[in-house]
């Protein structure tokens, strides 16, 4: 019995001394980034727990410099916090940090990574992005988005002109962008207190309400397995009722196609696979199966309604908060619009309103940590060394406050982007990624910025758009969906303008 317990006692120190050797090697031979001491395996449970995760990590970095190393669970994550190591990685390091971490959750939604915002870097990836890429272009082509935009905005103006009560923006944000995808994607024009684009707005806003603070399967997946949690049920549940309303569309649009005549998003893709096929090219027509093109099309309507919905929702506040910044964007649009339709063409002539979007996408935190990184190969940044299979967070809010790009950085300033003759500055401000950078850089950048800007001017052009009598404006935001901010809720009401 008393050898026994020497025995194990041996075993223990040996195992203990062993991993202290290992760990002291690995500290020697690596340099790590630096972070705050945590609970080993249960992490800096204070902070993921924690809705503001940006703001927490920004202060943090105030502490450890730019580059800080948090644990998550037993899994170390690296957050970058500045511009400099945020363009070392992903422009200077190349496709380094261009992999996405491994996510038991997003392995269901995307159906094993078949998707391409969560799927890591590879040339099945490359060949999706390019195809989506190709399939978008399509809409910037002539004036089909203005088109549609314009279609769509007009009707939903009809309807927020009829309020006759204070009402939350938000809830007409969320349609309008819905409706306007419904369009891109599925090629349909829907009334707009269409019962199924409800339907859907809602599936989608209770999955971001019940996934936002994250599922313990992400920490420790096994538990998948062996005693999944509630939340886990409901995640297959709600990915099947969403995944069921795109393959629906889908198969209409298989069974409608005619390849010479391009309806939406949904026949792009049925296009590029219809030329695979023509040229026989067996290893394309592998990835262009249907479970891949969902997959695309699942990406491209989720990645771009939340985004856009919640800036429109973040623009409005700003114009309610500052009245006379909105009096300026109107005088604008008056000057060189008039009461005709606002086009594309106009974009060029419209500065200080397109200056007041950037300031939003710079002070509304609407991509919160963005998507997760992943290091593809051991490889470096800010002088540390980074490992192969790390996942890395950029903290855009900290680049977005960085009192050594922004003066004042909490003050709503659209002449920041505004040069001496108050045209648009050629050059992109340094510290302004809202869309991130380098080979994972959203791939709407070029439809979401004319889009939001198109009915950023349609509102302007139409309404005046105030608080209520009485009502101060509400600074507070608050955190949804992996550290995304919004505004608060908050009630506006709109005056039809007399223009000349
Ligand atoms: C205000 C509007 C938008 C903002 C601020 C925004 C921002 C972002 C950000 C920060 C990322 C992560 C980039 C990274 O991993 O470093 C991203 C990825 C992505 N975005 Fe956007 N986005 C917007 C609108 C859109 C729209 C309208 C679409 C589609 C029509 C879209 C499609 C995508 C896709 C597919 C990805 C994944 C790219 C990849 O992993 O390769 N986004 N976006």
């Amino acid at each position: 019995m008393i050898n026994l317990s020497l025995n194990i006692q041996t075993v223990l120190a040996g195992l203990s001394m062993g991993l202290f050797v290992y760990y002291v090697i690995k500290r020697i031979r690596y340099r790590f980034p630096p972070g705050p001491w945590c609970i080993p395996l249960m992490g800096h449970y204070k902070i993921y727990t924690s809705f503001d995760i940006p703001k927490k990590v920004e202060e943090l970095s105030k502490e450890y410099g730019p580059v800080v190393r948090l644990s998550f669970g037993p899994q170390s994550w690296i957050f970058l916090n500045n511009n400099d190591v945020v363009i070392e990685a992903l422009i200077k390091r190349k496709a380094d940090f261009a992999g996405r971490p491994h996510f038991t959750s997003g392995d269901v939604f995307t159906e094993g990574g078949k998707d391409i915002a969560l799927s890591t870097y590879s040339p099945t990836w490359k060949f999706h992005r390019k195809i989506a890429g190709k399939a978008l272009r399509h809409y910037l082509q002539g004036d089909l988005l203005e088109n549609m935009i314009q279609d769509n905005m007009e009707e939903f103006l009809n309807k927020m002109a009829q309020e006759k009560e204070p009402f939350i923006f938000k809830t007409y944000a969320d349609l309008m962008v819905f409706h306007q995808l419904y369009t891109i994607c599925f090629g349909e024009k829907r009334p707009i207190d269409d019962q199924e684009v409800k339907d859907f707005l809602k599936l989608e806003n209770d999955f971001i309400e019940f996934f936002g603070t994250g599922l313990l399967e992400d920490i420790v997946p096994y538990l998948k397995d062996i005693y999944p949690t509630a939340k886990w049920k409901k995640l297959i549940r709600m990915t099947d009722e969403i995944l069921h309303v795109l393959r629906t569309k889908f198969k209409q649009h298989v069974d409608t196609f005619k390849p010479d005549f391009n309806r939406d998003f949904i026949d792009s893709l049925l296009m590029a696979r219809q030329e695979a096929e023509n040229e026989g090219d067996e290893s394309a027509m592998e990835k262009l199966e249907d479970t891949y093109l969902i997959q695309t099309l699942s990406n491209i309507f989720l990645a771009g309604v939340d985004t856009t919905r919640f800036t429109m929702d973040w623009f409005v506040y700003f114009m309610t908060r500052f009245p006379e910044i909105q009096t300026k964007c109107q005088e604008e649009i008056d000057r060189v619009i008039g009461s005709r339709h606002p086009s594309m063409k106009d974009r060029n002539n419209l500065d200080y309103t397109e200056a007041c979007l950037f300031e939003t996408l710079r002070l509304g935190n609407v991509t919160g940590l963005g998507v997760p990184h992943m290091t593809i190969c051991d490889t470096q940044v800010g002088g540390y060394d980074i490992p192969k299979g790390t996942t890395v967070i950029i903290n855009l809010r900290a680049l977005h406050r960085d009192t050594k790009y922004w003066k004042d950085p909490e003050k709503f300033d659209p002449y920041r982007f505004l040069d001496e003759k108050s045209k648009m500055k050629t050059v992109k401000p340094e510290s302004w990624l809202p869309f991130s950078a380098g080979r994972r850089v959203c791939l709407g950048e070029t439809v979401a910025k004319p889009e939001l800007l198109l009915m950023c001017v349609n509102l302007l052009q139409r309404f005046d758009l105030r608080l209520p009598d009485g009502v101060q404006p509400n600074p507070e935001y608050k955190a949804i969906e992996f550290a995304v901010e919004i505004p608060s809720d908050y009630k506006i009401i709109v005056k039809e303008r007399i223009r000349n």
